[in-house]
């Protein structure tokens, strides 16, 4: 644990890569970690038999203090798509629910989707530059819709807490689908 006598901390940020440095945690999610959120899971399958791939990849860096546990998470999302759905983070509710999180798409493009599960949806557009607050109880994930890498940042609190298996069990409203090589949303059932 840190404690205020380590302060401030400040990181090298490579706003390109979407890496910095120190870097105390990387967390790699392949295909498998979230192979149930994707909705061809026949596609799913059959890639998973070959090989399991990266999506998207998670540096944090826990500034916790005596009286503070806010992080910093950076998320670079890889382009590319299963079947017709694009890459995209697992997505989550925080299991507190008076924790919002600020994120920040330092570059790329693509969606932010946010959804109460309980009936009210909505989906912004990304790219560089854009940042958005995230209010308590909406669910949230993002979605690479380019050719290239997506990186943002969020800033939250670790006792937030993530519930995924809401999400994997009632899922966002909309899919964000490549039609043509465009992005759409498609509601789900
Ligand atoms: C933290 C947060 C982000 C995500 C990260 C990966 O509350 O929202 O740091 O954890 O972008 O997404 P998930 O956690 O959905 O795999
Ligand atoms: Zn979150």
């Amino acid at each position: 644990m840190l404690t205020p006598i380590d302060y401030p901390i400040s990181l090298d940020f490579d706003a390109e890569n979407g890496t910095f440095e120190p870097c105390p945690q990387v967390t790699p999610r392949h295909l498998s970690d979230l192979k149930e959120m994707f909705s061809d899971q026949s596609t799913v399958a059959q890639i998973l038999r070959e090989n399991d791939p990266l999506i998207y990849e998670i540096r944090y860096y826990p500034f916790t203090t005596t009286k503070s546990d806010m992080a910093l998470a950076v998320t670079r999302i890889f382009p590319g798509t299963i079947g017709n759905e694009f890459y995209m983070t697992k997505g989550h509710k925080h299991q507190r629910e008076d924790q919002p999180e600020v994120y920040y798409c330092v570059r790329g493009e693509g969606f932010l989707p946010l959804d109460t599960l309980e009936g009210e949806f909505r989906a912004i557009p990304w790219r560089a530059g854009v940042i958005t607050h995230i209010p308590p109880m909406w669910a949230h994930r993002v979605v690479n819709t380019g050719n290239d890498l997506l990186v943002f940042i969020g800033v939250f609190h670790l006792s937030a807490g993530h519930d995924y298996d809401i999400v994997a069990r009632k899922g966002f409203a909309y899919r964000v689908l490549s039609r043509n090589g465009k992005p759409e949303l498609i509601k789900q059932d």
